[in-house]
């Protein structure tokens, strides 16, 4: 099994992920927002590069089973339903919804990942779950950090990571690549404490500024979640491990 890591999706062309088992990881908060919709009952979830697809996208679905979410710089859209906070994604809120969303470097990181094989979608709430997964394929991954305007994010390279070293825990042949290697020095420097490293995070310290800080505490729950949800055909759909 190969594991490779790209720390932004500036850093790789779309067509690098064709037929490829790919991992997205944004960890302040687009993907634990995800997990958190999927966990709640969202019947799937559409993310979009754009703010102005997805208001077309939303125009042309009817039947009010469609919520529209995301955020611009951390805060709720103008005219959207939800912001990105995984606290907002309540089951009251999106049970049984098509959500279509928007941010600014998670939802983007995942549709450039349309031509894989499949898209796993990860953060550390669910991560054990990612990797069962993972291990019960066998097939070699490649871990995409959604970072920050292009650059590299702490909290995410942590959690990939954090992924490898299950991986390498899980299984005898594992062949990580340099990047790989990187993060899992730093997941051993800082997993011992995720809250304290989302909050010095940049992104971090930035969603606090905010009054985000219980979306922190919540972005730090190792585990609380067994849902893996699936990017495939356009769409992010769940699956319980
Ligand atoms: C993103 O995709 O950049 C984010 O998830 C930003 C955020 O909502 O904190």
């Amino acid at each position: 099994m190969k594991v490779e890591l790209f720390l932004s999706p500036n850093s790789v062309d779309e067509l690098h992920f064709t037929d490829r088992t790919v991992v997205v990881i944004d960890v302040l908060r687009a993907t634990t927002s995800i997990i958190s919709a999927m966990e709640n009952g969202a019947g799937e979830l559409i993310p979009v590069a754009s703010i102005e697809f997805a208001m077309k996208m939303s125009n042309n679905l009817f039947g009010g089973k469609t919520l529209l979410a995301g955020e611009r710089n951390g805060l709720k859209i103008d005219g959207f339903n939800l912001g990105n906070s995984p606290l907002e994604f309540t089951r009251e809120v999106v049970n049984g919804k098509s959500i279509i969303l928007f941010t600014t470097n998670g939802s983007k990181a995942i549709a450039k990942t349309k031509f894989s094989e499949q898209t796993m979608i990860c953060s550390f709430t669910n991560i054990s779950a990612v990797a069962e997964l993972l291990l019960s394929t066998r097939k070699s991954v490649t871990l995409l950090c959604s970072g920050s305007q292009g650059l590299f994010s702490l909290e995410d390279t942590v959690c990939a990571g954090m992924l490898a070293e299950k991986l390498l825990q899980g299984e005898d042949e594992v062949n990580v690549s340099d990047s790989v290697k990187t993060a899992l020095v730093l997941a051993r420097k800082f997993g011992d404490n995720i809250g304290t490293m989302l909050k010095e995070s940049e992104h971090g310290r930035y969603l606090m500024e905010k009054g985000f800080t219980d979306d922190l505490s919540y972005c730090a729950e190792v585990d609380r979640s067994s849902v893996v949800p699936i990017f495939l055909s356009n769409a992010i759909k769940a699956v319980t491990a």
